[in-house]
């Protein structure tokens, strides 16, 4: 599957991944799903590809599921768009390496994929949020799991259920990146970390990462979270909160 708003390049043994949808600060569609999907699992049948990167066009980095195909969803009462289901599997399960360059804003699965990447690297004006409870949701991407294992429960818990934002510095500070930098040298870092590598053994590189992470359990928390998530995006509480984005911004 394609997408126009994701770009695909890969050189060097880097496969770079564009979010290109700067316009809604690249707020992912079924279709961009689709298309991370794919490529996250062609990363680890291709021999080609070392690592997969993570960049984003314009100011922002992601600001989550587009609202409006949640809207869509809670107002028809449809099961939900799979390609999110199936972009999430395949980060739990893949055994490339993956790296993030990550500026501005960083909203709900903008900031939960980041907890499937193995390098993270934020500009200093980053900010990351989880408001998942604000929205009438739960935490999805197997958050739930990952995100407490990193921060600890307090400080994870103030950013679900209070949407507490975390600037570059904090998220570095607390462990949920590598490093925070200047954003004129963001993509430059990220991109050198990515070259380094690809240029490390591949084989023994997967089996780090596998070793790192229990893929089953993962998959596991993101099948029950995915249950519940489901039921939230039709509830009042999650229609009232997509009614009153749409309104912001009329
Ligand atoms: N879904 C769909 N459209 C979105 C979006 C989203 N998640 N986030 C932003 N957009 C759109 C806005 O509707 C706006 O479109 P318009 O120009 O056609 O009106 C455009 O992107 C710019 O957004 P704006 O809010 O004006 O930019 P900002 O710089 O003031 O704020 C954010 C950026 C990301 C902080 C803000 O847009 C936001 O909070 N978005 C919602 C994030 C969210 O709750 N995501 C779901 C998480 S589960």
């Amino acid at each position: 599957m394609t997408s126009e708003s994701v770009r695909a390049a890969l050189a060097d043994g880097v496969l770079t991944l564009t979010l290109a949808r700067p316009d809604k600060k690249n707020a992912l569609t079924d279709g961009m799903y689709g298309a991370l999907a794919d490529a996250v699992i062609q990363a680890d049948a291709d021999p080609a590809i070392r690592c997969v990167l993570f960049e984003a066009e314009g100011d922002g980095f992601c600001a989550g599921n587009d609202i409006a195909d949640f809207a869509r969803i809670a107002m028809t009462g449809g099961a939900g768009d799979a390609n999110v289901f199936r972009f999430l599997k395949a980060l739990a399960h893949s055994t490339t390496p993956l790296v993030a360059a990550v500026q501005g804003a960083a909203v709900g699965v903008g900031t939960t994929l980041l907890l499937h990447c193995d390098l993270v690297f934020v500009a200093d004006d980053a900010r990351l949020a989880t408001p998942f409870a604000d929205l009438g949701l739960v935490p999805e991407a197997a958050s739930s799991l990952l995100l407490p294992g990193r921060i600890g429960h307090v400080r994870a818990f103030s950013m679900f259920a209070l949407g507490e934002r975390i600037d570059g510095p904090t998220a570095a500070a607390w462990g949920l990146a590598n490093a925070c930098v200047p954003r004129p040298e963001l993509a430059a870092r990220a991109r050198t970390a990515a070259l380094e590598i690809a240029s490390r053994p591949p084989i023994a590189l997967a089996q780090t990462k596998a070793l790192m992470r229990q893929a089953e359990a993962i998959a596991g928390v993101m099948d029950r979270e995915a249950v519940l998530f489901v039921e939230r995006l039709q509830s009042d509480e999650a229609r009232e909160a997509f009614m009153a984005f749409a309104a912001r911004k009329r």
